[in-house]
Parts: C-alpha cells; sequence; structure tokens
C-alpha cells in the first residue's frame, strides 16, 4: 500500500490462519505450504481471545510468541488481530449484563462468536485491556504487518436492544439533539399519532411488538448503533497505536452488511479492508462482486484497498454451498484486483475439522495438497507475484452511482408504498447495466463532490437531504448529467416527506411533478411507447420543464410521461419513472443509459462481447473472460503480465481466463 512499507511486496497474498485450531506439528506444514503459495500475510489470532486470556486477568502468549516466531522464520508477514469478536466464555459468565439483547427482548445464547452488547461498559473495558497487552508485547515485532481489529464490526449484533443500549442511546439523543426533546420531536415529527416525548427518559429503542413505530426514531437507533461499534474500534485503535506504527484496519462487509454505514466507518481506518462472498447461486455473481469491489474502493476515497477475505471455493452458510466453477476463484480474485485491491486474501488457510464451518472452503482444503485447488491456490500465487506492479495505482471512472446507506435503511422500513421497493434491486439493475456497457463506475455520497464526473445516477435516492439535492442541482447546471430513477428525494434525514409534490427535493433539477404513486401488482408489468416494459412502479408525472422521452402506452398512468428528460444549465438531468431491466425490446435499460452515456460523452468500448469484464487500472488493463469460448479483444497495446501475448495490441483470452496487459 502507498505510504505502508510495513505491509509485505506487491500485493498481499494470504488468508486467515487459525493455527489454535491445529496441533503444533502442522504448524511447521503450514508455513512450508505457505511458502510453496507464495503467501506473504496471514490474519493471526481472530479467535483467539480464551487462548490468550483464559481466565479474566490471567494471561498466556506462549503459544501466540511460538507461531508469531514460525512465521517470522519462514518469512510470512502477519495481519495481528485483537481477538475481541469473540469474548471468551468467561466473559459472559462473570458480565451478563453485557449479553446481547435482540429486538424481540431475546438475551442471545453463547457457544457463537459476538453476542456481546455494543454499549456495554464492561466489554470495552475487557477488550480495551487485551487490545493494549497484545499491542504492548507485539507492536515493533518485525513480523507484524499490520492490525486487524476485532473481525467483522456489527456482522451479527449491529444494534442491541438490552436497557444498558436504552440508556446509552438517551445520551445520544440529547448529544444529537442539544439537551432539548423538542427538537427531537420536532426532527421526527411525534405529534403524529401524539407520540411526543416529555423528556429524553421517555424515549425507548423501537423494541418488537409495536407497530407503526415512528421511522424517525428507527433511523436514529441505526446511526447510534453505528456509532457504538464505531466507539469499539476507537477505543482499540488507540489502545494499540501508542505501541505500534503499523497500519491499523478492521474488516468491512461492503455491500453484506446494511446496518453499517461504511462512509462513516472509512475515515477511521489507516487501510480500507473489506470481506466478500460471492452469491455462487446466481449467474451473474461475478458483476455484484465487481459492484461490491468497485464501491470499496470508493469508500476508500478511491485508494487502494485490500481484500481481506472470500472463498476459494463454496462456503458453508448459504442455502445450497456451491463449488466454485474452475478458473472462477482465480477471475474473483483478479477482478478484485482490477477494481482497487492491493490484496487478495481468503477465509481460511486450512480447513477446519471442528465447529460450524468444516464445510466452508479453505486455500488447504480437506482434500489436502493433491487437489485441483490446491493447485489453483499455488496458480493464483504466481499470477500475484507477475502482477506486483499493479500495487498502488489507481482506477478512474467518469461515471458514478450515488450510494447511501441511510437511504437503503430509510427505503425498507415498513408502510412504504410497496414491498417491491428494495434497494439493492434498483442499485444492480444499474450498475450491471453499465458493467454490461463496459463502463467503469465509482460510487459516491449525494453529498459528496461530484463534480468531475461525466454521468451521476441515481437509482435509489429515496432519503435526500436538501443540501444533497442542492449538490446535484449545481451539478447538472455546471454540465452534469444526471439520471434518477423513481421514488427518491422523497424524504429527509427523519423520513419525514419533503414539502410540496414529489419528487421532493429533486423537482426542480428533473423539471417533473409527479402527483400519484401507482405501485404495480406482484408480478405486474406496464408497457412504454418504445415498447419497453416497466415492472414494480407507475406514476402519474407532470412535465414541469421536463421534456417527455417516452410515454407509458399501458396501466394507470397511460398516456402520460415515463422517462423525461431535462436540459437545465450546461448540462441535463433525467427521470426514469418505472423499473427498466436489460435490454430492449423487452425492458431496454441498457438503450436508455447507452443514450445518456453518449449524451454525457462516456467513453466505452462498443466491441466487445458481453460476457467480457475489461477494466483500466494505472498502467495495466485487465480483460477477464466470463464466457466458455476464447475471445480476441483488439485495442489493447503493451506487454502481457499475465495470459497469453497479443499481436498488434489484440489479446485472445482463452474461455474462463484472464490476461493483463502493461501499457
Ligand atoms: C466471515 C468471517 C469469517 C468466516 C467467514 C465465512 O467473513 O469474518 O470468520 O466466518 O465469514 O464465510
Amino acid at each position: 500500500m502507498p505510504g505502508y512499507p510495513e505491509l509485505p511486496e506487491g500485493l498481499a497474498y494470504g488468508g486467515d490462519y487459525n493455527p489454535e485450531q491445529w496441533p503444533e506439528e502442522i504448524w511447521h506444514e503450514d508455513v512450508r505450504l505457505m511458502r510453496e503459495a507464495g503467501v506473504t500475510l496471514v490474519s493471526l489470532g481472530i479467535f483467539n481471545w480464551s487462548l490468550l486470556e483464559p481466565a479474566e486477568g490471567t494471561y498466556d502468549f506462549s503459544a501466540l510468541d511460538r507461531v508469531i516466531d514460525l512465521l517470522h522464520a519462514g518469512g510470512v508477514r502477519i495481519d495481528l488481530a485483537t481477538p475481541t469478536s469473540s469474548p471468551p466464555a468467561w466473559f459472559r459468565r462473570n458480565h451478563p449484563g453485557s449479553r446481547l439483547v435482540d429486538r424481540e427482548g431475546h438475551v442471545t445464547g453463547g457457544a457463537s462468536r459476538h453476542g456481546f452488547c455494543p454499549s456495554s461498559p464492561d466489554y470495552a473495558a475487557a477488550s480495551e485491556r487485551i487490545a493494549r497487552r497484545l499491542a504492548e508485547r507485539y507492536g515493533d515485532h518485525p513480523a507484524v504487518a499490520m492490525w486487524h481489529v476485532h473481525n467483522e464490526y456489527g456482522w451479527t449484533n449491529a444494534q442491541c436492544y438490552c436497557e444498558t443500549s436504552a440508556a446509552a442511546f438517551r445520551g445520544w439523543l440529547r448529544a444529537r439533539y442539544d439537551g432539548e426533546v423538542q427538537r427531537l420531536n420536532a426532527a421526527w415529527g411525534t405529534t403524529f399519532w401524539g407520540l411526543t416525548y416529555g423528556s429524553f427518559e421517555e424515549v425507548e429503542p423501537p423494541r418488537a411488538g409495536a407497530v407503526g413505530q415512528l421511522t424517525g426514531l428507527q433511523l436514529d437507533y441505526a446511526r447510534f448503533s453505528v456509532d457504538a461499534h464505531l466507539a469499539n474500534f476507537r477505543r482499540e485503535r488507540e489502545a494499540i497505536r501508542p505501541h505500534s506504527d503499523r497500519p491499523i484496519t478492521t474488516n468491512f462487509m461492503i455491500p453484506a452488511c446494511k446496518p453499517m454505514d461504511y462512509w462513516r466507518w472509512a475515515g477511521e481506518v489507516d487501510v480500507v479492508a473489506n470481506d466478500h462472498y460471492l452469491t455462487a447461486a446466481r449467474p451473474d455473481g461475478h458483476i455484484e462482486l465487481a459492484m461490491a469491489a468497485d464501491l470499496t474502493r470508493s469508500v476508500a476515497g478511491g485508494r487502494p484497498w485490500m481484500l481481506m477475505e472470500h472463498s476459494t471455493g463454496a462456503v458453508n452458510w448459504q442455502p445450497r454451498n456451491l463449488a466454485k466453477r474452475p478458473g472462477e476463484m482465480r477471475r474473483n480474485s483478479l477482478t478484485h484486483v482490477a477494481r482497487g485491491s492491493d490484496s487478495v486474501m481468503f477465509f481460511q488457510w486450512r480447513a477446519s475439522r471442528q465447529g460450524a464451518e468444516k464445510f466452508h472452503s479453505a486455500m488447504v482444503p480437506h482434500a489436502g495438497t493433491d487437489s485441483d485447488l490446491w493447485r489453483d491456490v499455488v496458480g493464483l500465487g504466481d499470477d500475484l507475484r507477475r502482477l506486483a506492479g499493479v500495487r498502488g495505482s489507481a482506477v478512474s471512472a467518469e461515471v458514478a452511482l450515488l450510494w447511501d446507506w441511510e437511504s437503503y435503511w430509510a427505503l425498507e422500513l415498513e408502510w412504504r408504498p410497496s414491498v417491491d421497493l428494495s434497494y439493492r434491486e434498483r442499485m444492480e439493475a444499474y450498475y450491471e447495466a453499465l458493467w454490461r456497457e463496459h463502463v467503469t463506475v465509482d460510487f459516491a455520497h449525494p453529498a459528496g463532490d461530484v463534480s468531475g464526473y461525466r454521468l451521476v445516477v441515481a437509482p435509489s435516492s429515496y432519503l435526500l437531504t436538501e443540501a444533497a439535492a442542492k449538490n446535484l442541482h449545481r451539478y447538472v447546471e455546471a454540465g452534469g448529467h444526471l439520471v434518477v430513477s423513481y421514488f427518491s428525494g422523497i424524504v429527509d434525514e427523519h423520513d419525514v416527506t419533503h414539502p410540496g409534490p414529489y419528487p421532493g427535493v429533486l423537482r426542480d433539477v428533473l423539471g417533473v411533478r409527479v402527483e400519484e404513486f401507482h405501485p404495480l401488482p406482484e408480478h405486474g408489468t406496464v408497457r412504454l411507447d418504445g415498447g419497453e416494459q416497466g415492472r414494480v412502479w407507475s406514476e402519474r408525472v407532470r412535465p414541469a420543464g421536463a421534456e417527455a422521452v417516452r410515454a407509458f402506452a399501458t396501466g394507470p398512468d397511460a398516456g402520460h410521461p415515463a422517462v423525461t428528460r431535462h436540459p437545465l444549465g450546461a448540462g441535463s438531468a433525467w427521470y426514469v419513472a418505472t423499473a427498466l431491466d436489460g435490454t430492449a425490446p423487452a425492458s431496454g435499460l441498457r438503450e436508455l443509459l447507452g443514450a445518456v452515456l453518449d449524451g454525457a460523452g462516456v467513453a466505452r468500448r462498443r466491441d466487445l462481447p458481453e460476457t467480457v469484464e475489461l477494466v483500466r487500472r494505472g498502467a495495466h488493463t485487465f480483460v477477464i473472460n466470463h464466457g466458455d469460448s476464447p475471445v480476441t479483444v483488439p485495442g489493447v497495446t503493451g506487454t502481457a503480465v499475465l495470459g497469453g501475448t497479443g499481436h498488434g495490441g489484440t489479446v485472445t483470452v482463452p474461455a474462463g481466463g484472464v490476461t493483463v496487459v502493461r501499457h
């Protein structure tokens, strides 16, 4: 990583290493095999707390000392974890008040990881203590390359509903509303149903059982819960910092973990690290993977990031855990690298024999080293050595999709106009259309600086502040192009509708007014006058400056606009009032975006088959062939560092293969 000479050279390669599950003689074999595979970095000690501190206040670092020395002797660097995602059994017993209480009021069971309340002062003290002990002991050990604080904050304990959390929430609200409960009442709109609070003491977490709860309360509870986890991260980070100058991070779960607002997390870590698991049953899973990588890079502010976990093959927690097909692990890995990762790491090094994850794939499978999987692992190590020069380079994009976790939460609260409204569904539909058009995209926060993009697309901006809307207005006036999908710009940060007709704060920039929503029945469709088919949504759009590009031909809004374009200042703003997908004649989202991309002057390849993914990262072009037959791609000049060499700038990529060319 640029600026972090402590990290191994080139692209880091390795995975989670859990030697405590194995007798010591296996550790020696592990290090030998790591060298064979070209492993340079392992995440060590993630689930080690009960061994390091077998009883409260009693420590034993002897086994960790030995494994660290062994890895050091073998030249494998360490991403040293604090073990605080899995408190020991004694912690639950000694501190029963720290147990996580779910929304239904169940005190969650033990015998698993997480399970603690993120607002627990006892957890805070215990986790800080073990982090400090580790940093004091290993902070300047030459094998330690970086710190891996905790593991996946908020995965199964994103929100706790115990009395400790309730009290912490009230304190958080006091600070947010300057100690004045009337400000809270005004923000949440509590005159509705007479839900006005007389004091902060009367506020309860949004526990289960009550129907139609204040949505402002629910959104603030989600924000408070992010802050609770962030406070835990910061406390450990500050315990480590005085003893170590190595980069400190924690592994995010973008985009799988809906409750964590990673725009807020990004500034807290020295390097953004992400875990991503392919949804193997999805035929287009590799497109969702590309989206996750682009979103992670964007959260990292465009800087290189680290793929901290993915899988060599099947996971153990999907309904049907499909193995990866030949070449798929390599394509997945190199897609992450193409889109900005400076590492390829897996969960986990050696497949477990015990516990919940024994059927999860690993770098060393149960089958051992005489297996295709192991040979692929060794081959990938070789690929990454050849790609060392990619490290630190940037990906640039001319198009940004707006992504906001707060809008994601708000859109999917109860009592929306249709259960078919889904944040991810629209986001992925637009991402996929752009992916198939061979357009590389960034993601941006709606209030962030988007001035450098030729095109900004807002597939799902239900919650949008006035400031963000002004940001978009300025962007279009200055010559930017904007595409907005239905049910956007509707509410403020407290889920209160913006005054006046829909689409609220986006009315002016889009030049339309929406009189009424007409969500479609389950599986219902409407036809547009260009022959396209819309799903989920129809609405009555009245142009107010915009021109109609398409009208509804059927359904409740037949004869009224379905797609509009508003020339504004030096730019234009498009509005799409139904769910378009794919390619004409069925739905035509790609044709629509194609026209917008052309109008915005976005460069794109039109000569590539849809199965080819072509990404430029710095001086390297990655050509990934997801199809079943070889493809010939012209216009890629330079030296092939991976895959066959080409002639006159034309490369041939075998079925399922990857070619990387350096310019
Ligand atoms: C997560 C965790 C790992 C492991 C994997 C399994 O990402 O961080 O410890 O449980 O999932 O896929």
